[in-house]
């Protein structure tokens, strides 16, 4: 076989007296001889010198955390108590919060403060933050001696379900999105479920769009659960041990949804166009790079983009009669459910077409559009077969506003 993931019945369920019920899943990625554990559960970041400890081993001496000011503020103190307990010698440095802040400027200044601290190969680069901080702090970690351990410390839902996972770090340049970047698995990945607590409403909007993409994808009863838990967000119940361990258990479903697809696929082959291959991630994404693009990246938070993108793509799916409209409704049902959304409707469809046609992940200048056949199945198309009245169409029905 070729890639090897833990399933259900290897993921172990602890108990802690600090923590609740934490979760751990494994990952193994055979083909690179990795091998690496997400923990998950409530109050996690007071334990994290202990586990970074446990995956760094006994060598590590220094340990560098990255994050921004916004992050560090509410969980920084918390996370270098725990390194400095752990018998780590810990430095931190701030990037600035932001998209436009994932950059080589950024990375240039992240390095410089490995540099200083004289990090040593045995080290570890620890990233606090959302998925930019991940992405970043990351990618410095890939580069810094040609590669040492780093472990993500994810604080948004959208970084603890996709971008902590997986190992693409990077940043973007003035020419687009992560056009820079490595495969750079981290050593561990630890998610506090508790740093959701602090989280603007709009961000976990964002991660839940991304949330249902992984369901609609690849896994109809994660689809399921994660609109469950969205309906009962919604109506306020989402309050109290049982909620807290039913979050973190939805979180650890998706990261070893996630895993399994990166596990088969790690580097996203150009040769894969199967319904496991890890374009299928790229659900939503054709459109909403275009709707960021056109918007000047001002509009839309990442995954609010990507929950219009879906929308786009099953529209196409139905025009395609490869999809029906009963699981159209559905997917606009649990999209809606996410949270509300910044009007789309507004925006020129020609526009959109044009920033299209520029997407960076096309392959001899076509792009791989990801369609759905069911709910938690994906067909990866090529967009010759999608004409440009279909795509103009969809585009109109896609973007219209949720009620
Ligand atoms: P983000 O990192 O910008 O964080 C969103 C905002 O929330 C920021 O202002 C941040 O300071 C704040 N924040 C973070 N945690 C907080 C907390 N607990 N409480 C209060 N505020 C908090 O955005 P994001 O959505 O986490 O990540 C988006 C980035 O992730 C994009 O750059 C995208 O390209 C990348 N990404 C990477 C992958 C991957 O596989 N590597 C996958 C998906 C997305
Ligand atoms: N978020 C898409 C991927 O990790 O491949």
């Amino acid at each position: 076989m070729f890639y090897c993931f833990h399933q259900e019945l290897d993921c172990v369920t602890e108990k802690r007296d600090t923590l609740t019920s934490m979760q751990t899943v494994r990952v193994h990625l055979p083909a690179r001889q990795t091998r690496y554990e997400i923990k998950i559960g409530s109050g996690l970041i007071g334990a994290a010198g202990e586990y970074i400890r446990a995956s760094s081993g006994n060598g590590a001496r220094r340990a560098a955390l990255i994050s921004n000011q916004t992050v560090f503020d509410l969980y920084g103190n918390a996370t270098v108590r725990s390194l400095r307990a752990a018998k780590f010698d810990v430095a931190h440095w701030s990037m600035k919060d932001g998209e436009p802040h994932k950059s080589l400027r950024s990375l240039e200044q992240a390095l410089a403060f490995l540099i200083d601290f004289r990090l040593e190969r045995n080290d570890v680069v620890v990233a606090l933050g959302g998925g930019v901080v991940g992405d970043l702090a990351g990618f410095a970690a890939a580069t810094y001696l040609r590669g040492i351990a780093f472990v993500q410390v994810p604080t948004t839902l959208l970084a603890q379900i996709d971008a902590s996972v997986g190992g693409k770090v990077g940043v973007n340049t003035s020419a687009g999105k992560n056009l820079v970047g490595a495969f750079h698995q981290p050593r561990s990945v630890l998610i506090d479920t508790d740093t959701l607590r602090t989280l603007p409403r709009r961000e976990l909007t964002a991660g839940w769009c991304e949330a249902v993409k992984h369901g609609a994808v690849g896994d109809r009863k994660l689809f399921d659960r994660t609109v469950k838990l969205l309906g009962t967000h919604a109506s306020g119940e989402l309050c109290g041990e049982e909620m807290r361990d039913e979050l973190a258990s939805v979180i650890a479903a998706h990261c070893r949804f996630k895993a399994s697809i990166v596990a088969g696929d790690e580097r996203e082959s150009t040769a894969r166009a199967d319904a496991r291959s890890r374009k299928i991630l790229n659900f939503g994404h054709t459109t909403a790079h275009a709707l960021e693009a056109v918007t000047g990246y001002e509009r839309f938070r990442h995954g609010e983009a990507v929950g219009y993108g879906m929308l786009v793509a099953g529209e196409i799916s139905d025009s395609l009669g490869m999809f029906n409209a009963d699981a159209l409704e559905l997917l606009r049902q649990a999209v809606r459910a996410c949270g509300e959304l910044p009007r789309a409707d507004d925006i020129s469809v020609h526009d959109l077409m044009t920033a299209m046609k520029a997407d960076k992940k096309s392959i001899n200048g076509n792009i791989k559009w990801v369609l759905l056949e069911a709910i938690g199945k994906a067909r990866v198309v090529d967009g010759r077969e999608i004409s440009n009245p279909v795509l103009r169409n969809a585009l109109r029905a896609g973007l219209q506003r949720l009620e």
